[in-house]
């Protein structure tokens, strides 16, 4: 049976370019990028001309990206170095309520020491507004954190307000990228933040391998010690060939992302008319705002989306019923809980995320099965 990926905001195909460019570091040039010979020259040469890639693709000067083992671990030490600079001004951080784990199970830790914790919450589209931060925010706030784009609903922000805003009251600002790196155009100077994260995996790069954009003069503050690699900010031998893979997958996405995101728009919006046509489908997140690959929905009656993507998987069609972390969870998605999507509703819950694999074929073809399925699910329920 032919398979149809569509579960890209979990992980994605690496580019075969990607892993082209990564096979030397495995074999022939596998140095360490700290040893002085020549082996290790050449593997320092390579990370640096990774790290010139990263900073390319994001606006951004090398001497701001760190690499890192991934999303979870940039989010964590973004959040790490905001508490550790900001100590003497105060204890105060603000966010939002449907960012990913990684941001608000990190919260949580901070919250035990004694910092405040205030997330903003959003409407039935997964938007948050500025007004709603210049109300709450104050002159001990260290750090507001919040994503581009969701992974759970895929809606978008347009976060230059929300950093002005921050600023004004001397606070960092930090946003987690990692879904709208590599599918949203990406500045950070443009966007004028402080601290940004990515995850390769997320488009098309190897895993186990991301970045943390640090705008200048700041410094991370180390989370992790030992050999003091990373100018002493995170310690641990580099992921060579992941980051140059990392690197190179960027630079594709970056360079291919108007006709990337052309295509990915007209499949997701074919993909949206055909499943709304089903009996009690709701689309979650913003029609609008929202990344061009994905869709998802909440559908009434079917107990739990894991029912539907069990049977796609009978057909194949491989999608998710949420978040990754939480594909096995039997609790509702946090991120729908608090749009306002209450119970039951929060669970029944369908996410199809595509890439610049899929085809406009395979789309209608998903649509088709989950029309198949969807009645007959909640039929079988009554
Ligand atoms: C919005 C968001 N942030 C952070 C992460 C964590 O990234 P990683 O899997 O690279 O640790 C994910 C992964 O799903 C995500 O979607």
């Amino acid at each position: 049976m032919n398979r149809i990926y569509a579960d890209n905001c979990a992980t994605t195909k690496v580019l075969p370019k990607a892993l082209a460019a990564m096979i030397p570091f495995f074999s022939g040039e596998y140095g360490n990028p700290s040893a002085i010979h020549s082996f290790g020259l050449e593997a320092k040469k390579a990370l640096d001309r990774a790290r010139n890639k990263v900073a390319q693709s994001l606006g951004a000067m090398s001497s701001e990206i760190f690499f890192t083992s991934g999303g979870t671990e940039s989010v964590n030490w973004a959040i790490y170095s905001a508490a550790e600079l900001g100590q003497s001004k105060g204890r105060h951080i603000i966010s939002t309520a449907v960012e990913h784990k990684a941001v608000l199970e990190f919260l949580a830790k901070l919250k035990i020491k004694g910092y405040e914790v205030t997330l903003l919450t959003p409407d039935r589209l997964g938007r948050v507004y500025p007004e709603q931060l210049a109300q709450i925010i104050r002159d001990d706030t260290i750090l507001v954190t919040m994503m581009l784009a969701n992974n759970v609903v895929g809606t978008t922000s347009n976060l230059k307000e929300f950093c002005r805003i921050s600023h004004a009251k001397k606070a960092l600002f930090h946003t987690d990228a990692v879904q709208a790196a590599g599918h949203l155009p990406l500045d950070v100077r443009a966007l004028d933040i402080d601290m940004l994260s990515i995850s390769s995996h997320k488009f098309h790069g190897p895993k186990g391998v991301g970045a943390l954009f640090v705008k200048i003069p700041k410094l991370p503050k180390a989370m992790i010690e030992g050999g003091g690699q990373e100018r002493g900010a995170r310690s641990g031998t580099e992921n060579v060939p992941g980051a140059v893979g990392m690197a190179v997958a960027l630079q594709e996405a970056v360079r291919d992302n108007q006709e990337n995101f052309t295509r990915l728009t007209k499949m997701r919006d074919r993909l949206i008319e055909m499943v709304l046509t089903v009996p009690k489908a709701e689309l979650t997140g913003d029609p609008v705002n929202r990344l061009p690959g994905h869709a998802s929905f909440v559908f009434e009656g079917i107990g739990h989306g894991a029912n539907l993507v069990s049977r796609l998987n009978e057909d194949g069609i491989c999608v998710s019923s949420g978040a990754a972390c939480s594909a096995s969870s039997k609790e509702g998605s946090h991120v729908l809980a608090a749009m306002g999507f209450e119970g039951q509703l929060a669970q029944n819950t369908l996410r199809v995320s595509l890439s610049r694999f899929n085809t406009l074929q395979e789309v209608e073809l998903i649509a088709q099965r989950i029309a198949f399925w969807v009645p007959k699910i909640q039929q079988a329920r009554r």
